[in-house]
């Protein structure tokens, strides 16, 4: 069997699967964030070593005398985990949705003759959440700290250590610290120069499906797994998750509806960044790219609105199904209502932290579900706008996997089929998440699929939502209007 751990945000969940890649078991252990101050997300490293002893235990315990031929890891990226020469952690990791460091991601742009100079070095835009940005508050704002980091890890490098002893990265976590060149798959040199970063504190970067180390002896007692197991690079969550849906080949596209909203496709060279609105980084397959928009309020939005305003009399707010339902009565297209979904800023395809939300087309004869499907088209047309900015690199989209809770929703994937023009399929694994495609990159390091193609073939469709004619022909006409909303709207935004 094949092992995979992601170490998310809210917990970490621990999978096996078979060489058939079917799921043999599963376990998930959570833990907390916390928030020192506004703005600001932490987490004691010690938080996800524990989550994975759990999840790891209790996976297994489902699986007696499973033999585990690898281990793959994935987890939360960007996150900074800042170690001392002892590999002593100095400070609570400081996570991807943390705030704090805007003046320091602004500085370093300006630094670099702005956006244009930084696409030039790593084809990216420094984003608020990049681990490069964080290193360098720290130098800013605590400098004994600092004085003493003699490594940097993203989470799941931070497990990889504890595991194996080995201090590694792989090539889509190294993409998403902003400091890496992403074309040439290696570390941006120039730039962590011009940055007065010390490139000695960067952890060596393999690719994803290399084998960067074996359970250690001390590994092994800390997780009850056996020492000597390989233990494959792995991959960031976003970008593994998108192999584990399937997604390897041209013009195939991934939706993934969590909070966010990540529409994600596999490039085959390094296509240039429009205005870095995108994120282009390495895919977890060699001599393949990987390239995202990441819209802030997807499953969020809808679960604003059904806390704010769908509770029943007992006080209780309704099921998800129950508003999916109200939608579904209204027609496509909510009788001429439009949303925008900005309701916490937005990242793609507007980099705007003030944009905000916005109900277009309201009357008097609009009823709760049709305002509830309105938000629904809205989250669907957010991830088409994103998909405009990927139109040039060849990213057509002839299918969409849609993954993420929101896709348990026939209705939403229903509206995908019908603004993208293609079937919308969910396929199997897709639900465990990022693990899933860590088990995937662990079959792929030692030998058990040969490349990624037959490993994301193993993600067989499980259901298969087809283009309504009428419906294409009305969203092709309100797209339009959608995305006219922003740039009007804009300056109102207060
Ligand atoms: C990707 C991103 C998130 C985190 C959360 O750019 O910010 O997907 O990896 O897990």
């Amino acid at each position: 069997a094949l092992l995979g751990i992601d170490i998310g945000t809210s917990g970490c969940k621990a999978l096996l699967i078979g060489t058939d890649g079917a799921v043999i078991a599963a376990d998930t252990a959570t833990y907390p964030l916390s928030q020192p101050h506004p703005g600001w997300t932490e987490q004691d490293p010690e938080l996800w070593v524990t989550g994975a002893r759990k999840a790891v235990a209790g996976a297994l315990a489902r699986a007696p005398g499973v033999e585990i031929l690898c281990i793959g890891l994935s987890g939360q990226m960007h996150g900074l985990t800042p170690l001392d020469a002892g590999h002593r952690v100095l400070r609570p990791a400081i996570l991807w949705n943390d705030q704090r460091n805007g003046p320091e991601c602004a500085a370093l742009t300006e630094a670099m003759g702005g956006v244009e100079g930084l696409l030039s070095l790593t084809n990216n835009r420094m984003l608020v959440g990049y681990t490069g940005g964080k290193i360098l508050w720290m130098r800013n704002h605590e400098p004994d700290l600092f004085a003493r980091m003699a490594l940097m890890l993203n989470p799941k490098d931070y497990l990889r250590l504890r595991l194996t002893g080995e201090v590694a990265s792989e090539v889509s976590d190294a993409s998403g610290t902003g400091l890496f060149d992403v074309r040439a798959r290696r570390w941006a040199t120039g730039l962590i120069e011009l940055a007065g970063i010390d490139p000695d504190i960067l952890p060596p970067v393999f690719e994803s499906q290399v084998v960067t180390g074996r359970v250690s002896a001390r590994g092994a007692a800390l997780f009850g797994l056996p020492e000597g197991v390989p233990v494959a690079g792995g991959g960031g969550d976003s970008v593994i998750q998108t192999i584990g849906s399937g997604v390897i080949a041209p013009g195939e596209l991934q939706t993934t509806i969590g909070t966010a909203g990540i529409l994600a496709a596999a490039l085959d060279a390094p296509q240039e960044n429009p205005d870095g609105r995108l994120q282009v980084f390495c895919n977890v397959a060699p001599n393949k790219w990987h390239c995202m928009g990441v819209s802030l309020n997807a499953g969020g939005a809808m679960s604003w609105f059904r806390e704010t305003f769908c509770r029943g009399a007992d006080g209780a707010a309704l099921s998800f199904e129950a508003i999916v339902a109200e939608a579904a009565a209204s027609p496509p297209g909510a009788r001429g209502l439009l949303f925008l979904p900005y309701l916490n800023g937005e990242r793609c395809p507007h980099p705007d932290t003030e944009a905000r939300g916005a109900f277009v087309g309201l009357t008097a004869r609009h009823g709760r579900g049709d305002v509830a499907r309105a938000l629904m088209e809205g989250v669907v047309h957010a991830f088409a706008d994103m998909h405009a900015l990927m139109r040039p690199m060849g990213i057509d989209g002839h299918i969409v996997k849609a993954s993420g809770g929101g896709a348990r929703a026939p209705l939403w994937r229903q509206m995908q089929a019908d603004l993208f023009d293609c079937d919308v399929v969910t396929t199997e694994g897709a639900a465990e998440g990022a693990a899933f495609g860590a088990a995937l990159v662990a079959g792929m390091a030692v030998g058990v699929w040969p490349d990624a193609g037959a490993a994301a073939a193993r993600c067989r469709a499980l259901t298969r939502e087809s283009p309504e004619p009428g419906a294409v022909r009305l969203y092709a006409r309100a797209h339009p209007i959608y995305r006219s909303l922003y740039p009007l709207l804009r300056d109102s935004f207060a």
